[in-house]
């Protein structure tokens, strides 16, 4: 039998408010905050002139007015497009303001958190971390260092965490930032993760919510590993439920007002 542990559930806007707001612009992180989500959710990709900007897809295609893969591009080009009429409905803070669907540079969101008013954690994802063989991690870091969040004393004090799929960037950020926590996000059942393991470097387990849908015994058995386990991303309310029930840690959504409501947090 599954034991849900007494703990308050993190909720992280997947991308921003994503849901309202078009995903990874500066609009859903603002309305994201103003939600109350407890910390964000953004993938970070390099430009070709070597700045981390938080775009979801290798190409621009679908979320811009512009084609092309992210990693040709310079952030100027990227800076000359609309990241935000291809969502036809949206809500947004202040929609008049251009910067508010430009394109988003992590170091520009790492500013709205440090002004954020009160602590809003955040958790970077390394998008193809392999293709540029550890200058993703390396400029991450550096940002992390430039905004004071490279050396928390302890992982739990840590706010700010990196994910990846690839357990080769998650060595990479642990061996650089060794109390940045970092999580292992997966989306098949690895035998580790039956087993309740991690690949080294990873401290937080990362599964999808198809995954513990399938197999929610998975939650205790990590949990009895002494890992975290952060669910993505869950947007359906009876997936909130089974997540509550099981005890997750965090839950990752692109609706973070209806979950902090359906939590009984707003
Ligand atoms: O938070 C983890 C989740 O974002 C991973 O999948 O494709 O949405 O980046 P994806
Ligand atoms: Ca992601």
């Amino acid at each position: 039998m599954t034991h849900a542990r007494q703990h308050t559930i993190q909720v992280v806007a997947h991308r921003g408010a994503s849901e309202d707001a078009p995903e990874h612009t500066l609009a859903a992180y603002v309305k994201a905050i103003e939600d109350g989500a407890d910390a964000l959710e953004c993938d970070v990709r390099l430009t070709a002139d070597g700045h981390l900007v938080c775009v979801h897809g290798r190409r621009v295609n679908r979320t811009s007015n512009g084609r092309g893969a992210v990693s040709t591009l310079e952030l100027a080009d990227l800076a000359a497009l609309d990241f935000g009429s291809w969502k036809d409905s949206h809500e947004s803070p202040d929609w008049s303001d251009r910067e508010y669907t430009s394109v988003l540079t992590l170091e520009r969101l790492l500013e709205l958190v440090a002004d954020a008013g009160r602590r809003v954690e955040l958790a970077v994802e390394t998008k193809h971390p392999t293709r540029w063989a550890g200058q993703v991690e390396e400029r991450l870091v550096r940002l992390l260092r430039r905004f004071g969040l490279a050396d928390p004393p302890t992982p739990a004090e840590s706010a700010v965490r990196i994910m990846s799929f690839s357990p080769r960037s998650l060595q990479r950020a642990a061996a650089a930032v060794p109390t940045v926590p970092t999580v292992y996000l997966t989306q098949f059942v690895a035998p580790r993760l039956r087993e309740g393991r991690l690949p080294a470097g990873a401290r937080i387990a990362g599964p999808s919510i198809r995954i513990i849908r399938n197999h929610p015994a998975y939650v205790e058995r990590l949990h009895e590993a002494g890992l975290q386990v952060h669910v993505w991303t869950v947007d359906a309310p009876e997936d909130v439920d089974l997540c509550v029930r099981l005890g997750v840690d965090a839950i990752i959504t692109n609706r973070p007002k209806q979950v902090l409501s359906q939590l009984g947090r707003t």
